[in-house]
């Protein structure tokens, strides 16, 4: 049997140690992408209302086209319950975001995410991907 030496050894169990991890790393990664990309949610539609809160979403209708947005404030993630003249106020600091979810005023300084969201065919239910 070949003798190795110590520095050797060392050298083999943390190239080991660090492959191991990198894979593991990338498996949790990987796999938090999958849940996502599958997280459906239905929840109840009113065409009629222009803007509505849910407690992670706000719902918008454009042009009879509903748009998702996420309801978690990007300044330091408050949820946003409240619309004043065309505009979404977040309740923590004071952030505004367009019924598109751009900022209009700070401290946010990042848009509103947007999520994919489709009516049901019996038109009283709107399907969100997160
Ligand atoms: S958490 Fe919304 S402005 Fe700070």
């Amino acid at each position: 049997m070949k003798n190795i030496s110590r520095r050797s050894f060392i050298k083999w169990v943390t190239l080991s140690t660090g492959v191991f991890f990198t894979v593991i790393w990338d498996k949790m990664v990987s796999r938090q992408g999958m849940i996502k990309i599958h997280k459906k949610i239905i929840l109840p539609y009113n065409s009629n209302k222009k803007v509505t809160f849910y407690h992670n979403f706000i719902v918008v209708n454009q042009k009879n086209r509903p748009e998702a947005l996420s309801s978690h404030c990007t300044h330091l993630g408050c949820i946003i319950n409240r619309e004043e003249n065309g505009v979404l106020v977040c309740p923590c600091h004071g952030s505004e975001f367009s019924l598109t979810g751009k900022v209009v005023r700070g401290p946010a300084d990042k848009p509103l995410p947007h999520y994919p969201a489709s009516i049901t065919p019996n038109k009283k239910e709107i399907l969100i991907e997160s």
